[in-house]
């Protein structure tokens, strides 16, 4: 069989990073025996990891290797050793540098409810529903990288200053990127930004509505995002794909993520033109690292994105998902999504079990 070969490059990161990461490469090596595509997996370090390697989150030469690589699979960055750094060294700063030199302007997250779970949202069952739902957030542009930027003295006290940029092409390619999902969903788009108040969200809106008329058969409408927030907790059912700028996605998709009363289970992809990144939803969890107790299926689940989005093989995404359904299915959890009284299994136990779920979906 002539293999496809993908090189990745894996930053597990700091904390939990390293071990969910493990059990998700353990997951795309099921793939590989079983179809016509081989990886080549380069590690490297990134966060407080490469901090204490190379006094850098990100160095020049990771990068490079990500910029080289089909994809990237990374863990996740943080912990309370970093925290106290100046700004420009932090450990998050490297995601941010990530995204910029990758052109990764799409960050899709999906908020999809898995039905042994129902009971772990904080909302009651009818109002959670079948939520289905994917936030389209403008990854690479807005207030996180408008200039100017800094905190200055204006003489008499400091003054803090950030940027709300965007221009008409930002925006036109994101809301593409929203329309064009759409299509593969239920067709509806919902836009959210602030344009009663900002002169930079005006122009959101009327560039989203003239790309609109690109795509009749998708329905759109504009919220605020007061308005949007309040709707995620009232009628979660009423979305598909929102559409929105980079801060606003960062805040609601924390949001969205919640109404399925289980962050430890999503999965995340940013794309570009050239590149694209798949990491979990949550963070490095310093708590509970190095314990082998960390969830494993946000990472196994951005295997999946990977499997659809980079290397386009839809079939086996699909087993992936089917694979971790499964397992929740016949009642495993690990201790995040534990009901009270049950045993939890370890991060190595639930990598196991969905490869092995995997292995017969395969066939
Ligand atoms: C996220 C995170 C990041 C962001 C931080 C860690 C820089 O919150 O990916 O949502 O704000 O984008
Ligand atoms: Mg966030």
């Amino acid at each position: 069989m002539n293999k496809n070969v993908k090189k990745i490059a894996v930053l597990p990161g700091d904390g939990i990073g390293p071990e969910v990461v493990a059990e998700a490469l353990k997951v795309m090596n099921i793939v590989a025996q079983n179809r016509s595509i081989q990886f080549n997996f380069s590690p490297g370090l990134v966060g407080g990891a490469s901090i204490d390697a190379h006094a850098t989150p990100l160095t020049d030469a990771t990068l490079q290797m990500c910029l080289e690589s089909d994809a990237v699979l990374l863990g996740a960055v943080g912990g309370p050793k970093w925290e106290n750094l100046p700004h420009a060294q932090k450990p998050e700063r490297a995601l941010l540098k990530l995204r910029k030199e990758l052109g990764l302007f799409a960050n899709v997250r999906p908020a999809k409810i898995y039905s042994a779970l129902i009971d772990a949202s904080t909302l009651k069952p009818e109002v959670i529903g079948n939520i289905d739902l994917v936030v389209m957030r403008e990854l690479t542009g807005g207030i996180y990288f408008g200039e100017p930027r800094g905190v200055r003295d204006n003489g008499q006290e400091k003054v803090g200053i950030n940027t709300l940029v965007y221009s008409t092409s930002e925006i036109a390619r994101i809301t593409h990127a929203a329309f064009d999902l759409s299509r593969k969903r239920r067709k509806i788009v919902t836009s959210v930004d602030k344009a009663n108040v900002l002169d930079t969200y005006q122009l959101w809106r009327d560039v989203v509505n003239s790309i609109a008329k690109e795509y009749p058969d998708v329905k759109l409408s504009h919220l605020y995002v007061d308005n949007c927030a309040m709707q995620l907790i009232r009628n979660p059912q009423q979305f598909d794909v929102i559409l929105t700028e980079n801060m606003f996605g960062d805040i609601l998709s924390d949001e969205a993520a919640m109404l399925t009363g289980s962050i430890g289970m999503l999965p995340s992809a940013s794309l570009g033109p050239r590149s694209a990144m798949y990491e979990p939803v949550h963070g490095s969890a310093p708590d509970i690292a190095g314990k082998g107790i960390a969830n494993p299926i946000a990472t196994i689940a951005s295997v999946a994105m990977m499997f659809h989005y980079s290397f386009d093989m839809p079939a086996e995404a699909m087993a992936i998902e089917n694979a971790i359904e499964k397992v929740l299915n016949q009642g495993y959890r690990t201790a995040d999504i534990a009901e009270n009284g049950k045993v939890p299994i370890s991060t190595q136990e639930m990598g196991k079990l969905i490869t092995t779920a995997l292995q017969s979906e395969l066939k």
